[in-house]
Formats: structure tokens, sequence, C-alpha cells
């Protein structure tokens, strides 16, 4: 059965949730996008080192391919960790503002998204096992685990594509809950893809890998531990793997752009032209440091993360563009306006979050950097101190507003 543009547009009001949302939806917008950023690097991290621990496995007769091999699971283990903590967030902002296509999306495919969990604990494990085995002259077979993980992971990857384009497709809903008028309630059908959008993450993943090999790079580079050679290589196989990725991601890039309805003018978007001209600019930095690779720096790594924002603005841009023929505009949402919890938010996303998170990404910053014991300075000493105060102190007005909140209903 066909639906009309006016039917499923009425049909994407009744979906929205009747309660409204607390506070304006360009709110809920920004916060999606910027912390999408973060997830969609983390995935590309975690990809990215996943592949490359597996290549070095296989050259492991090699020391530096050794070495690079045990790093790279280490850092693949502690990616997929960081993916999983930074998807929550924009997950959460999607189910506000988005409701009836994100939900939609996962009904309709509901084996899909509750798999999506079992898989990825079994891909974790299965990496975890992986990154217990692979020490210095481990057996060739451990790398089974490891390519049992890595598999997983894309899958995950997959399946988290499906939900968000399915959820661009509302005509074709109906089409896949009652194929031929016959309701399918299973849910074990994947209804659609598109293979330029999912590949071009893959090859993303392939430039941040290479932008994370400089960094690495440039971290160690003050430890004594890390020869120089050693760095060297790395660094240079991190150029060269920017240009491979670079060039994956302009190929998928016009694969997704010519695979766009026409209305949409994608290849004359500013923002695409935008992700081209970053591709570019990587690509011309990295050819520049080909002649020099022992210098190092975050450089790479700064521009893979603007190239995400972009990335993610753009992908937020198409969203709004496949609504529009449903006349779905998130500023119709019903807001209730609700200031204590919208002031809590973003109290504690600041404070909070800027000082608990800033005393962990400065000590593990500085730990790292360190060959042995760290210790660690006065100045961190009083991070940590004012991170256990701000716990505290937000523990505290938590009860307090949930108790206030409580008492007066009741009264
Ligand atoms: C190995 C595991 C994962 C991989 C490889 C992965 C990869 C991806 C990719 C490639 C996209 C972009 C899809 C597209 O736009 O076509 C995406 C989107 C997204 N992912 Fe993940 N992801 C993983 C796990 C997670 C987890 C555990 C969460 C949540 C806790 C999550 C939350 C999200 C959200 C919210 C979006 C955007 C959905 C939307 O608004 O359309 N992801 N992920």
């Amino acid at each position: 059965m066909e639906l009309d543009s006016h039917s499923i547009a009425t049909t994407l009001q009744v979906l929205r949730d009747p309660a409204g949302i607390p506070s304006h939806p360009i709110v809920f917008q920004v916060l999606m996008i910027a912390t999408w950023v973060f997830h969609i690097l983390f995935v590309n991290i975690a990809l990215g080192t996943a592949g490359l621990s597996l290549y070095a496995f296989a050259k492991r007769q090699t020391p530096h391919w050794e070495r690079l091999s045990i790093g790279m699971t280490k850092a693949a283990k502690v990616s997929v960790s960081m993916l999983i903590v930074l998807g929550v967030a924009p997950l959460l902002f999607t189910q506000v503002i988005y409701d009836p296509q994100w939900y939609s999306s996962n009904i309709l495919s509901g084996a899909w998204a509750i798999g999506f969990i079992f898989t990825l604990i079994l891909g974790y494990s299965s990496w975890f096992t992986f990154y217990f085995k692979n020490h210095q002259g481990a057996s060739g077979t451990v790398v089974w685990w490891g390519i049992i993980g890595l598999a997983f992971f894309l899958l995950d990857g997959f399946i988290m594509h499906a939900l968000s384009y399915q959820a661009l497709l509302p005509d074709q809903w109906m089409s896949w809950y009652a194929p031929n008028g016959k309701v399918d309630m299973s849910g074990t059908h994947i209804h659609a893809w598109q293979a330029g959008r999912f590949l071009f993450f893959i090859a993303m993943s392939v430039t941040v890998l290479g932008a994370f090999l400089k960094a690495y790079v440039n971290y160690y580079r003050v430890r004594e531990d890390y020869e120089a050679d050693y760095l060297t290589f790395v660094n240079r196989l991190g150029t060269k793997i920017i240009l491979v990725g670079v060039v994956a991601q302009i190929v998928t890039f016009t694969w997704w752009l010519a695979d766009l309805p026409a209305s949409f003018h994608a290849f004359s978007s500013p923002l695409a032209l935008a992700i081209f001209a970053i591709l570019i600019l990587l690509c011309g930095v990295s050819l520049r440091q080909q002649k020099v690779p022992h210098v190092t720096s975050y450089q790479a790594l700064a521009v893979t993360v603007v190239m995400a924002a972009v990335i993610a603005t753009f992908r937020e841009l198409l969203r709004m563009q496949y609504m529009l023929p449903y006349g779905y505009d998130i500023e119709t949402y019903k807001v209730m306006e609700d200031i204590p919890s919208t002031a809590l938010f973003f109290l504690t996303f600041i404070g909070v979050g800027g000082l608990v998170g800033g005393f962990f990404l400065t000590a593990i910053y500085k730990a790292g950097r360190t060959q042995g014991v760290y210790e660690a300075s006065p100045t961190v000493n009083k991070l940590a101190n004012s991170a256990i105060g701000i716990m505290i102190v937000w523990v505290g007005i938590f009860f307090m507003v949930g108790i206030f909140t409580w008492v007066s209903n009741t009264l």
C-alpha cells in the first residue's frame, strides 16, 4: 500500500512525543551534531587501528610490525569502549527530535536493532581475547579472534548505517511493513542501505587511522623506550595511509552524492564542496610531510576533527532535505520549556564534564608520556580534588532537585 506525502506527513506528526521536548529543538540538533562528531571519530579510530593491527600481525616477523600490531590492538580496544560511550549522546538527541523516524526504522528491523547489542558484545569479547593473546611471539592462530572481532564491528557499523538510512525513507515504510498487503512483523529484514554512504565512513576510517598514527608518533616522541627509527617508520606509514584514505574517501563520497535524489543538487552544495576541499587539503599536507618523515605533529588529526564536524553537519542537512517533502521540520516540535532540567544539564556538562573529564584527560595524557611511574604535579592534584568536589556537589544538587520536585508535586 502506497501512502501519499500528506498522509506520511500526518503520520510523522502523530508519531511525535505528545509530551513535547524540554527545550528549543535547535539545542538538541546542535548537541546531536556535536556529539556525533566524537562518536564517528572513535568509530574511525577503532576500525582503522583494528584493521591495521591484523595487517601488522601478518607481518610480525619484523619487530616494528610486531610492536605496531600489539600497540594498535590496544588502541582499538580502548576506542571501541569510547565509541560506545560517545554513541549514547547522539542517540539520545536523535530520539528527542527525530523519534518518529528513528523508532520506525528500528521497529521495522527490530531483530537487527536488538542483534546489534549481542553482536557488539561478541565482537568486543573476541577483540579482548585477541588483545590478551597478541603479545611478542604470539602463535598465528590467535589472529582469528581479531578477525571475528573486526567482522562484528563492521557488521554493527552496517546495522547503524541501515537504521539511519531507513529512517530517511518514510514513503517506503508501509511497503516494508506490509509487503504486498501482507503484514510482516518479524523485523528480520534490512530494508535499505546505500553502499556509497556506508563505504564512505569505512574509507574515512583509513584517513583517520593515518592521522591517528601521526599523532601517536608525536605523543610518544618524548619517551626513550620509543626509538626514533620505530617512530619514523610509523610516521611514514601514517602519511601513506592518509593518502590512500583520502583517495578512497573522494571516490566513495562521489558515489554517495551520485546516489542522492537529483532534486538535492548535492554536487553543488557548499558543504559537499567543503568536504572535497578538506580532503584535498589533507592530501597536500601528507604529500608535504612525506618529504620530512622525522617531523611530527597533531596537525593531520586536527584536520580530521574539522572534517568530521563538516561531515556531521552535511549529514544533518541531508536529513532535513529528505524530510522536506513531508513537511517535517524540527522547529515545529512542541516545546514544554523546562528551565531547571535544561540548566542542570548544561551545568553538569560544563562543570562535571569539564572538571572530571578535564582531570582524566590531563592525567591520562601526562601518564602515557611518562616512562615508569607517573607522579602527578600539584596542578593535576588540584584538578583531581576539584573533580571529586564537583562530583559531591553534583550528587547533592541532583537529589535536592528530585526531592524538591517530588515534594512540590505531592503537597
Ligand atoms: C562497532 C560499533 C559501531 C560502529 C562501527 C558504528 C558506526 C556508525 C556509522 C558508520 C554511523 C553512520 C551511519 C550513516 O549515517 O549512514 C553511525 C551512526 C550512529 N551511531 Fe554508531 N556505530 C557503532 C556503535 C554505536 C553505538 C554502541 C551507539 C550508541 C550507543 C551508536 C550510536 C550511533 C548514532 C546515534 C548514530 C547516528 C544515528 C542517526 O541519527 O542517524 N553507534 N554509527
